[in-house]
């Protein structure tokens, strides 16, 4: 299927949308405290998306039924919130997604709760670190390989795994779009970028090996060997000038 092109009206409404989830995310990680049920962070960010006018990316979507993804620790996505308590030492991804005026935005992070270990440190850093990679690599005239090799470089040299079994995604009228970006890849190879092409770059880590299994509930994804993962996420548009991050709380000069 063709890569759709977004003109300017439709990329200034996936702004307004990354900015929905950009601040509904920032509301989440300011709020998350050992002792929460991750029930509770699905009604705040049920709450803040209400109070923002925007609709849920997730609720509904083959059959998902929360706004939100609470995966802690060995759990790499598509955690159900639900009665598990957040302890001290949880590292906990929350991924998030909005529709404003019929345009989606999504976008993950993960967080420390409390004191957690130097390598769940280092695995979060190095997540964020690789999407940024991505996001660097992101340029009008590049390739979607690049990208993909951008994190996979990223990660790897810092002696972390990247999962291969899900993968970033194009985003717009709907939330997952053609093309998948995975996070490994061959920097040259695959789709030329151009300006006004919009994707969701997701990298998710791994403490251990890369392979993963999904969960009784056939939402939840662990790590197959149960090592810690971490996963953050963006929503970016390409223009002439470079990648512009959608998703965050307030667009700067730069958009980023
Ligand atoms: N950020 C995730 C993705 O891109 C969101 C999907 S969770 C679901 O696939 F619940 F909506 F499926
Ligand atoms: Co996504």
């Amino acid at each position: 299927m063709a890569v759709s092109v977004k003109s300017p009206p439709e990329i200034a409404a996936m702004r307004r949308a990354g900015r929905v989830v950009g601040k509904v995310l920032q509301t989440l990680a300011n709020s998350i405290q050992a002792g929460m049920r991750t029930r509770e962070l699905d009604l705040i960010a049920e709450r803040e998306l209400k109070a923002l006018g925007a609709v849920s990316s997730f609720k509904g979507y083959r059959g998902y039924p929360s706004s939100l993804c609470v995966s802690i620790n060995d759990e790499v996505v598509h955690g159900i919130p639900g009665e598990r308590i957040i302890k001290n030492g949880d590292l906990v991804s929350l991924d998030f997604g909005a529709i404003v005026d019929g345009y989606h935005g999504d976008a993950a992070l993960t967080v420390t709760v409390g004191e957690v270990g130097m390598r769940a440190q280092n695995l979060l850093r190095t997540t964020k670190g690789a999407l940024e990679a991505g996001v660097a690599a992101a340029r009008v005239g590049a390739h979607l390989g690049d990208i993909s090799c951008a994190i996979q470089e990223y990660a790897e040299s810092h002696g972390f795994s990247v999962v291969r079994e899900y993968t970033g995604h194009g985003i717009g009228k709907a939330m997952h779009e053609d093309p998948l970006v995975p996070n490994f890849g061959r920097a040259g190879t695959g789709l030329e970028l151009k300006a006004g092409m919009t994707f969701a770059l997701e990298p998710m880590l791994t403490a251990g090996d890369w392979h993963t299994k999904v969960g009784t509930d056939n939402w939840v994804v662990f790590t197959a060997d149960h090592s810690l993962a971490a996963h953050f996420e963006h929503t970016i548009a390409l223009a002439a000038t470079g990648a512009e991050v959608l998703t965050i709380p307030e667009n700067g000069p730069t958009g980023g």
